[in-house]
């Protein structure tokens, strides 16, 4: 038994979730994307998840913000080299290590049953390892050129279905899949 495994990414048109140098700045570009109404459903998916479990990478992007972004949300790391949480982190995030298939063991012997996937190369090893689910995926009119991919090799074929996809006003295509054969 494993927990529900979901990603809920944003990506270049060209498939990059970051600049090379993990900048992200480019994501806020976008018409309307102060519009306090419009959160490209967020709120709706994160009220489903029980726990978000990011990769170190994504977390080093995070600590740079003013503010967390997670305040009352359980957030659990992926990381070999943090052996702790970073001072001021102690009370925000917990650390986890091991293979994918060890994680999803791990996660679901804490009780959580719906997890928030975050960060590129965890979504592509938990992908290799047939444990995700379902990823809603908002692609914005964008090309990088180069940068930090979503996806990246796979050993077979990932068959995907489309479950649905919507457009906003700013040229935002977003769309929700599920995972159907790994
Ligand atoms: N566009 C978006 O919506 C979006 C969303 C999220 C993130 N991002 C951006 O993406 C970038 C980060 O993505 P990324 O692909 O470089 O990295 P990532 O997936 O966030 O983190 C990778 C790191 O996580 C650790 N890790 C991964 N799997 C592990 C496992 N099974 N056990 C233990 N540790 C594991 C390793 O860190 P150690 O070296 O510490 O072991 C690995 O180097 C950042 O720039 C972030 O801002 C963008």
């Amino acid at each position: 038994m494993h927990p529900q495994f979901s990603v809920y990414i944003a990506t270049s048109l060209d498939g990059f979730i970051a600049r090379t140098d993990g900048n992200i700045g480019w994501l806020y570009n976008f018409d309307d994307m102060s519009d306090p109404n419009e959160d490209y459903g967020y709120a709706a998916f994160t009220a489903q998840i029980d726990c978000m479990v990011m990769g170190r990478g994504s977390f080093d992007t995070v600590q740079a913000f003013d503010d967390w972004p997670y305040e009352g949300k359980r957030v659990i790391i992926l990381s070999n080299s943090l052996k702790k949480a970073p001072s001021g982190y102690e009370d925000k995030i917990e650390i986890c290590t091991g293979s994918p298939a060890e994680l999803a063991q791990q996660l679901y012997k804490k009780g959580l049953r719906h997890i928030y996937l975050d960060g590129g190369k965890v979504i592509q090893s938990f992908l290799s390892a047939g444990l995700v689910d379902d990823m809603i995926i908002t692609q914005l009119p964008i090309l990088i050129g180069a940068g930090l991919p979503l996806f990246g090799d796979v050993a077979d074929d990932i068959t995907l279905k489309l479950d649905w996809s919507r457009t906003y006003k700013n040229g935002f295509v977003q769309s929700r899949y599920e995972v159907t054969k790994h």
